[in-house]
């Protein structure tokens, strides 16, 4: 989605993403002036979708976070009781202040608690002179026992912050420059195969438009179910102080998802079937997925079923900087992503235009829709090899 793009406004008013993750597709969409329509399973990353969308201003933020310190004192006794990572991790004052704020911030309802909460996940853990936590990387929570080995044998101490004063300044860094205009969108928090069954003749009634662009990244198959390495996240909004694997309403049915390929097959191919039912008949399809087998061979075969009148295109996307695949993965060095787009030969908006050409033109001139000025990405998609 270039800025060129966005200058010629093409026909994609609303963009689904059913697997939203962080929520950059519906983000981008809607300050495009698109609506974006998602959902996304884990909490932590609905949480960044639905602020990125929508967040609260910094001054109720402010306010909220003065009042979360000042029941913090509540919390003495709780936080004694906590595991030992936990005190090897945060300093007293931001254990009893990030225990007030799990108990106190209601994220699922209240937009300003839920803007306080993303900026505390996304300072929660990380590099010791950034985050609330002893060292740690921000995008992965290290195990609990491990954790602490690293931390002793290094002598490493959680970091003595003032939490008012550490949040106040990353507001004000991330409001510098004004809340970005975007147009109203919709996150649901769920599991996209029953959220997108609940949606089917259901969409004007909540608001939403006809998606006319899937454009979304599904789970890559035997990477990371999303819950294990986001355990101390999800301890935040509620979940168990460990990493261990059992289920419980924060991996929910997640769990061990992306291993099993009957699974995972069945989950690809259930939501694009749900989503093929919302889409516009000419709607596009696009899809960033790992190049590797089992996981897109399984993609193509669920793609293929949802959308059986549409043209597959597949591209190579050999990346550069980090990917969920490098972080999680095995070391393959042959990892990269691969787009697939599925577009139908024959869109509504061709159909027209060719009846108008039929109706004006002779028929011997060459066909307007095949020059390059007229349409480039429909050009490459009817170019493209169909896989
Ligand atoms: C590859 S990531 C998407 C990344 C996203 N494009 C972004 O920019 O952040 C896949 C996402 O699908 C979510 N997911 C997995 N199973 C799901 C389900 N059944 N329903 C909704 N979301 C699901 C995962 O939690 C994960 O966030």
């Amino acid at each position: 989605m270039g800025k060129e793009n966005s200058a010629r406004r093409p026909a994609v008013d609303t963009v689904l993403d059913p697997f939203a993750g962080r929520g950059t597709a519906l983000y981008s969409a809607a300050v495009m002036g698109r609506q974006g329509f998602g959902i996304e399973v884990n909490p932590v990353g609905w949480i960044y979708t639905r602020t990125k969308l929508s967040p609260a201003s910094k001054n109720e933020v402010e306010r909220r976070l003065i009042q979360i310190q000042r029941l913090a004192h509540r919390y003495s006794s709780v936080s004694a009781k906590l595991p030992a990572f936990f005190h090897h991790c945060f300093s007293s004052e931001v254990r009893r202040f990030l225990l007030c704020a799990r108990a106190q911030l209601n994220w699922r309802q209240c937009n300003v608690d839920r803007t306080l909460m993303a900026f505390l996940l996304v300072h929660l853990h990380g590099k010791r002179s950034d985050s609330f936590s002893n060292q740690m990387r921000q995008t992965k929570a290290m195990a609990p026992n491990y954790a602490v080995k690293w931390w002793k044998a290094r002598r490493l101490k959680p970091p003595k912050l003032q939490p008012v004063e550490f949040l106040k300044t990353k507001l004000r860094w991330r409001y510098a420059r004004g809340i970005p205009k975007a147009r109203p969108s919709k996150a649901y928090l769920g599991d996209s195969a029953s959220v997108l069954a609940s949606l089917k003749g259901k969409l004007s009634g909540r608001g939403l438009h006809r998606p006319s662009l899937l454009l979304t990244s599904p789970p890559y198959f035997g990477i990371t179910n999303y819950h294990y390495d986001q355990w101390l996240r999800l301890w935040l909004l509620g979940g168990p102080p460990t990493d261990r694997r059992t289920l419980n309403p924060y991996n929910g049915k997640n769990r061990g998802r992306f291993a099993n390929r009957e699974t995972y097959q069945r989950l690809l191919t259930t939501v694009f079937q749900r989503a093929s039912k919302l889409l516009k008949p000419d709607g596009v399809v696009y899809v960033r997925t790992d190049r590797r087998e089992p996981t897109l061979a399984i993609t193509k075969l669920a793609l293929k079923a949802a959308f059986p009148r549409h043209r597959l295109q597949r591209m190579d996307r050999p990346i550069e900087g980090k990917t969920q695949t490098r972080l999680f993965g095995n070391g393959d060095p042959r990892t990269g992503d691969v787009d697939l787009v599925l577009a139908s030969p024959y869109p509504s908006y061709l159909g027209q235009y060719k009846r108008r050409r039929n109706r004006r033109r002779p028929r011997s001139r060459p066909t307007p829709i095949l020059s390059n000025r007229r349409r480039p990405e429909e050009l490459a998609i009817r170019r493209g090899r169909s896989s």
